[in-house]
């Protein structure tokens, strides 16, 4: 049993991880046969990702998936503990688990995921749910095989988590859900240590693939067909920062570009690390989307001071303006974070000021969430819930005029899409246009999986409807 220790999770070593070649016990290939399995993700891409790598560890194991979890035999949840409701409801879903667990004995419940690497959680599943089979962690998840094997023929919990990252490991096989976009890692971890933020605790340090393991893999794509990719990362422009030798953001996505991909996205950027030369390979390669998410949680910058920001309100207009200017077209998004500690009324409308000033495509908005041994959960002057209700309303209808608008903008206008597939509608295909936005336009399915024009016709808040008007 190895257990999480929040003291080491929070170290940063100068040690240079090396690169692993994911190796795949096939003693064990057999012990799914005729047994299925369901899985339950939460939280960001990066957890879809790893949902789509354990989906193909556990098939090679030889059990085969079902959607619904009352009908598996094998259940994971890939778990997220950037909110205390992300937090509840994973709880929620081991209770009705252990009630399934109840009527048949033989069912093995696993956990991965961040809060596997959460002492509060990992002790309260020792000591009062039981009934969980085996949790493993964020740094080892390629051990799931072993993990799962050892819970099965020991027939005892198991618990595998470490609180050091270790080597980046390659070659882990992996499940797509989609057949035209990918998600490729390229940084794991964080260094950043926001104030308000668990995920530096949970994913470990920040390190970057190499970049000729992410230049391989983009290729294998785009020889299998794939249309976009999105370079995944808790913050992808610090990518090469713990190289040895000189190689950014930058430099990757020029050479990603390079591959052919026809779309390439990338997320999420943090302001610090946000470089002009970033924005110049951006407006350059028309096959990097003219698509930014630039999170700036507040507009106080006395709050993003105590948040641990590391750039004012005015550093970050400044930026904001400068990608604005420089790239034709760019769509950019953002995420705040209302009723942080010490917010006050006068904070909160400098948020909404900030918001007024950049007129957001989208953003994701949250009410502040203390998270387990963060600085900012300790702080003093936490805000009631009744306000922070209050700002969050607030601040979404400010929100979604933007958005509104930012579709609005559209209208008319012909748009390259994605098209994913037909919805619910028979003979109405949905996609995705350059900068994320929904589509529907009627149209026939052969279709789908193309880059094709679509005029706008119709801009709502949340989706555009369109016209077919060629490839
Ligand atoms: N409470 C609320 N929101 C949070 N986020 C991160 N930590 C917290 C927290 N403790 C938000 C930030 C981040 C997004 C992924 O989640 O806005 O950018
Ligand atoms: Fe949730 Fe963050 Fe973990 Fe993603 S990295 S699953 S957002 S806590």
């Amino acid at each position: 049993m190895e257990l999480p220790d929040y003291v080491k999770a929070k170290q940063r070593s100068k040690n240079k991880e090396l690169d692993e070649q994911y190796v795949f016990n096939s003693n064990l290939s057999t012990i799914g046969v005729g047994k299925k399995y369901f899985i339950k993700t939460y939280g960001c891409q990066m957890n879809e990702h790893d949902t789509e790598n354990i989906k193909a560890m556990i098939e090679k194991m030889g059990y085969s998936y079902v959607d619904n979890y009352k009908e598996a035999d094998l259940v994971i949840l890939n778990t997220c503990s950037i909110r205390e409701n992300a937090h509840n409801k994973a709880f929620g879903m081991l209770g009705r688990l252990k009630h399934l667990k109840e009527e048949k004995k033989d069912l093995i419940i696993g956990l991965c995921g961040c809060m596997a690497q959460e002492e509060g959680v990992i002790s309260e599943i020792i000591n009062k749910r039981k009934y969980v089979d085996f949790v493993i962690g964020t740094h080892n998840l390629h051990h799931l095989p072993e993990v799962l094997n050892k819970t099965i023929s020991l027939n005892k919990q198991e618990i595998e988590v470490f609180s050091k990252e270790g080597n980046i490991v390659e070659g882990i096989p992996v499940k797509r859900d989609n057949p035209y976009k990918a998600y490729v890692n390229i940084i794991y971890g964080c260094d950043k240590f926001c104030t308000y933020c668990i995920v530096p605790f949970t994913r470990g340090k920040q390190r970057s693939r190499n970049p000729k393991d992410i230049i391989l893999e983009v290729e294998e794509l785009v020889k299998d067909g794939y249309k976009e990719v999105t370079l995944l990362g808790q913050n992808v422009n610090a990518y090469g920062k713990d190289f040895d030798y000189q190689y950014n953001m930058e430099n990757l996505l020029e050479d990603v570009a390079k591959t052919g991909i026809p779309r390439i996205f990338f997320m999420t950027s943090h302001p610090w690390d946000f470089t002009d030369g970033m924005i110049d390979v951006i407006a350059k390669y028309e096959n990097i989307m003219p698509f930014v998410h630039l999170p700036v949680q507040s507009g106080s910058s006395r709050v993003l001071k105590l948040m641990g920001r590391r750039y004012t309100k005015e550093e970050y207009i400044t930026l904001f303006d400068k990608i604005r200017e420089r790239i034709p077209g760019v769509v950019i998004s953002t995420d705040i974070i209302v009723g942080f500690p010490t917010e006050t009324e006068e904070d909160f409308n400098e948020t909404l000021d900030l918001v007024e000033h950049c007129k957001y495509d989208s953003a994701y908005t949250f009410i502040y969430s203390p998270r387990e041994k963060t600085p900012a959960a300790e702080f003093k002057e936490q805000i009631d819930e009744s306000v922070k209700e209050d700002r969050l309303y607030k601040l979404n209808e400010l929100i979604n005029k933007y958005s509104l608008e930012s579709n609005k903008k559209l209208e008319n206008k012909t748009v390259s899409v994605l098209v994913e597939g037909e919805g619910t509608k028979k003979k109405i295909l949905f996609g995705y246009t350059d900068t994320k936005k929904l589509i529907n336009f009627p149209g026939d399915k052969s279709l789908i999986g193309k880059i094709v024009k679509v005029k706008v016709v119709d801009a709502k808040s949340w989706s555009l409807d369109g016209e077919y008007v060629g490839e």
